[in-house]
């Protein structure tokens, strides 16, 4: 049985203060809650003030990017290792707005997954197609060809300490969510792709999915077998909509 993982993908949005009651809200509105692993993955500023309002509780703290390199001379760049002073055991890599806006490869991708592991994070790698791909009938080559692409760095055994996130990119921030039959589709092709390498790692590793994920959706994509969690965007930045999401993944964790 796989835990389910609840994380929230706050993206570039807040302020001291909004961060300072989004975290304390999803603290006090979670706390009943048994089963599910919650996370919040706010921006690097706020990683500080989070840490010390999650100090000892059951949310987990995660970041959204990290550098490849371990120290140095790379202005702008925040290392795993920061990340992990911090309070994080998570960190996003590979997120479809930064392979779009920053160019991410994956290459650099794989290279981000072993500087989170070699600093103790564990990376969130998160793939998915475009809608254009989508209507061309490449979905499924387009993911192939990114985890592929990913493990040629990494290697498969890394993948023990890796959760995928599966976001169709026409779903993210669109309003547009994939039914849960084409998420399912789409996590038990990722599942067979690595179980063509790694039948046991398959069998263990966690795919979240992504993509407008919301309270009124959530138990119906959270119940297919091959979907072991969410990661949430937009919706991660209204208490009741992201505690909402929780208790669903902690629901259906029996
Ligand atoms: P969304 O974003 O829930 O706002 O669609 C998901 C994500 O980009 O991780």
């Amino acid at each position: 049985m796989r835990q389910p993982l609840i994380a929230g993908n706050w993206k570039m949005n807040g302020t001291k203060a909004s961060a300072k009651s989004l975290i304390s809200g999803v603290v006090v509105g979670v706390t009943d809650l048994s089963k599910a692993e919650v996370l919040v993955c706010p921006p690097f500023p706020f990683l500080s003030l989070a840490e010390s309002l999650l100090a000892g509780g059951r949310v987990q703290l995660g970041a959204q990017n990290l550098c490849t390199e371990a120290v140095g001379a790379y202005t702008g760049e925040v290392s795993a290792d920061m990340l992990a002073e911090f309070g994080c055991r998570y960190v996003i890599c590979g997120h479809s707005e930064r392979r779009q806006y920053y160019g991410e490869t994956d290459s650099l991708i794989g290279k981000k997954l072993l500087a989170s592991c070699r600093g103790g994070l564990r990376p969130i790698l998160c793939v998915g197609e475009s809608l254009d791909q989508r209507e061309q009938g490449q979905t499924e080559s387009v993911l192939a060809a990114q985890i592929e692409g990913v493990i040629a760095e990494t290697g498969v055994d890394l993948f023990e300490q890796v959760e995928i996130a599966y976001e169709p990119v026409w779903a993210i921030g669109t309003g547009r969510t994939a039914t849960p039959e084409q998420a399912q589709a789409a996590h038990a092709f990722i599942r067979g792709r690595i179980g063509e390498r790694s039948p046991s790692i398959a069998a263990t590793i966690r795919i979240l999915y992504g993509g407008s994920m919301k309270a009124a959706n959530a138990r119906d994509l959270l119940s297919q077998p091959d979907i072991d969690g969410g990661l949430i965007g937009g919706a991660s930045l209204v208490v009741d909509d992201f505690v909402a999401i929780c208790q669903a993944g902690d629901l259906l964790a029996g």
